[in-house]
């Protein structure tokens, strides 16, 4: 069986950048990985999150946001993650069922338990060994985020606006974080937090200490 290891944060805490550098470096030391996200990962999921982002859904209700993740995840589990763990990779995914409590659950209000439930079900009771939480201040992460945003619809006319949550207020927002170092409090054995505000290197160092002794 390969590792299984999830990264999670709040928008712009800069996981995507990091999950790519840790990628490189296993592959360097000779893993294989396999490298994926939520929602998406498989054609299917990625039609979902075509949805789910969509700048222009804001009139989805939340239960139908919090059953569309629960889909999109089941699929990605069947298609990707169970098999990338059987073959033996380390499978890293940019964000999981954290997510879900940590959005749907703290920012939008929606019953914990029932979150507990569909990610249960979704995942067929596959959890990660170790989840990474880039934690940062929600006015920095969500300012590189639009900017990030601003500068891809700029470039590309056709440009798909993923901005549905960057468009939250920042009480939603910090919420989720408020959620996220919750989940982490109560799962320390699982959890480990990297504060977001050094550089790319300095985090990259940092969360490549933190892989290293569950690799080993
Ligand atoms: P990303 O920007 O990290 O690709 O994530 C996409 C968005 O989806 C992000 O705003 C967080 C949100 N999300 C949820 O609300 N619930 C979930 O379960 C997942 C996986 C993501």
């Amino acid at each position: 069986m390969g590792l299984f290891i999830t990264f999670e944060g709040v928008e712009g805490c800069g996981k995507t950048t990091q999950i790519r550098l840790l990628a490189d470096a296993l592959e360097r030391s000779g893993k294989s990985v396999k490298l994926t996200r939520e929602p998406g990962g498989c054609p299917i999921a990625d039609k979902i999150r075509g949805i789910l982002l969509d700048a222009a859904n804001s009139e989805m209700t939340p239960t139908a946001e919090l059953l569309l993740y629960a889909a999109a995840r089941a699929q990605h589990i069947k298609e990707v993650i169970t098999p990338a763990m059987k073959a033996g990779n380390i499978v890293l995914c940019d964000r999981f069922t954290d997510a879900t409590l940590a959005y749907q659950g703290f920012g939008r209000g929606l019953d914990i338990d029932l979150i507990k439930k569909l990610n249960e079900t979704a995942t067929g009771g596959c959890r990660p060994e170790l989840t990474i939480l880039i934690d940062c201040p929600v006015e920095i992460g969500l300012g590189r985020a639009v900017a990030r945003i601003e500068a891809g619809s700029a470039a590309d006319k056709n440009h798909l606006r993923e901005e549905r949550f960057e468009r939250e207020s920042l009480e939603f927002h910090q919420r989720v974080r408020n959620g996220y170092l919750k989940l982490a409090a109560d799962a320390p054995e699982r959890f480990v937090i990297i504060d977001g505000a050094g550089s790319v290197d300095e985090i990259s160092t940092r969360i490549f200490e933190a892989v290293l002794p569950r690799i080993n």
